[in-house]
């Protein structure tokens, strides 16, 4: 499922060729072409005559908006040119061939590069260098064991194409197991990430996000308004742009991005306990969780309770550990990226947290104007000076952080220097 940090109209300007062969996920085909075209790609159906089986042309031509090719005899236009070759004209324009449900016998017939209907011909006559392929596939545990889907699995990714899932549980069958199409969400998370740039890809990068929680009794605790959405955003880009992801989440229900290993815990205690052991492991470390900085002294095992006198309980604090500073003192840190709450004078705090807690980057923002929203607006503080990223959606600023950091790890010379 999409997070609601989600940047609207992703894919604007994408053109995508959606095949579909073969089987009982074609059902998910329609909420597919719907999520794509909200995203503000172009669809361009294309299916063979065994998926027409499970759906309609009708239904996939009111979603997309075009009329569906089904046939390499089709005479009609295709992609505007007439000269009856819609297997070429097809993906000539198109961003990318998405097939979903990728069936287990038309993967095999894309292994062996054989064109006898519409939709693999066009697969083959693709541009390999401008018209990617990405496949879904779909199909019984079974099958997607057998070693000939394995095998045919491995080449096709070989041979270049991307393969999306599957995905596991229960089977149309009745059986369960690996093979489920991805749903239409997940997949089009799949390709928005698929288009982004691969910046950060073979390092690895870990994260905190969200509010800790630190318990007063078995019932009551203090915690704070932050909701986790940027940490999250951070989450998910990092590893749209090929980072191993490890996010360290306080109590936060948001859900996890896809690809991305999730570590949940409650208290700053835990969250350093979760975080120190995986520091020096990771190339980045980024910090947007908004840790209590004390946790009160003694845990009360029973509610505490009015007493007879209605006297006012007195609560004692002790300091918990930083995480960040922890991290950025280690020895051989993680490139360290901070975060700063504020309610006023951002810069100046975040410089003195620069110093304070020895790390190279540190991202600012007004406290109350981005807690629980969808938009944010950052500045960029480094040794050397400070960038604003105008006010944008959470997903969009996270991207933007991302490739600033995969720039500052590329630039060995001076990687604390922010890019004039
Ligand atoms: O010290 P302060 O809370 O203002 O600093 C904020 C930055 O430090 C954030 O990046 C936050 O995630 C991190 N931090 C931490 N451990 C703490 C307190 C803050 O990692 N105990």
């Amino acid at each position: 499922m999409a997070i609601n940090t989600a940047a609207p109209l992703e894919l604007t300007g994408k053109h995508i060729v959606l095949g579909l062969s073969g089987g009982i996920a074609c059902y998910k085909a329609a909420e597919l072409t719907r999520a794509l075209v909200k995203a503000g790609a172009t669809v361009q159906v294309v299916m063979t005559e065994a998926a027409e089986q499970f759906i309609t042309a009708v239904t996939l031509q009111a979603l997309s908006g075009r009329p569906v090719f089904t046939n390499q005899w089709d005479s009609r236009s295709a992609a505007g040119m007439a000269n009856n070759m819609a297997h070429i004209n097809l993906t000539r324009e198109a961003d990318a061939v998405l097939v979903a449900p990728a069936s287990a016998d038309f993967m095999a017939k894309l292994l062996h590069g054989r064109a006898d209907d519409l939709l693999s011909l066009m697969c083959l006559a693709r541009p390999l260098a401008t018209c990617p392929l990405l496949l879904a596939p779909a199909m019984n545990r079974e099958m997607w064991a057998h070693p000939a889907t394995q095998r045919n699995a491995a080449q096709l990714r070989a041979d270049g194409a991307t393969l999306f899932g599957p995905g596991s549980g229960d089977q149309a069958c009745g059986e369960v197991g690996d093979g489920r199409m991805l749903e239409p969400e997940e997949l089009l998370d799949e390709v928005i990430a698929f288009f982004q740039p691969k910046a950060l890809l073979g390092r690895r990068l870990l994260i905190t996000a969200g509010p800790t929680f630190e318990p007063l009794d078995p019932v009551r605790g203090l915690t704070n308004l932050s909701s986790g959405k940027m940490g999250f955003a951070v989450a998910r880009a990092a590893a749209e742009a090929g980072a191993e992801v490890t996010l360290v989440a306080g109590v936060v229900h948001l859900p996890t991005p896809r690809g991305v290993r999730r570590i949940d815990v409650r208290t700053a205690q835990q969250m350093f306990d979760a975080v120190m052991p995986l520091a020096a492991q990771n190339d980045v470390f980024v910090a947007t969780a908004a840790v209590a900085d004390w946790r009160p002294a003694a845990l009360s095992d029973r509610k505490i309770k009015k007493d007879k006198n209605n006297a006012t309980p007195m609560l004692n604090f002790v300091e918990n550990p930083d995480i960040l500073a922890s991290v950025a003192h280690l020895p051989q840190p993680p490139y360290c990226v901070g975060f700063a709450a504020e309610s006023h004078d951002i810069l100046v705090h975040a410089r003195e947290k620069l110093v304070r807690k020895n790390v190279p980057l540190i991202v600012a923002n007004l406290g109350p104007a981005t807690f629980g929203r969808d938009d944010n607006t950052l500045t960029l503080v480094d040794a050397q000076g400070h960038r604003e990223l105008p006010r944008a959606d959470k997903l969009t600023l996270a991207r933007q952080l991302v490739l600033e950091v995969a720039s500052r790890l590329n630039n060995k010379s001076d990687p604390t220097k922010l890019p004039a």
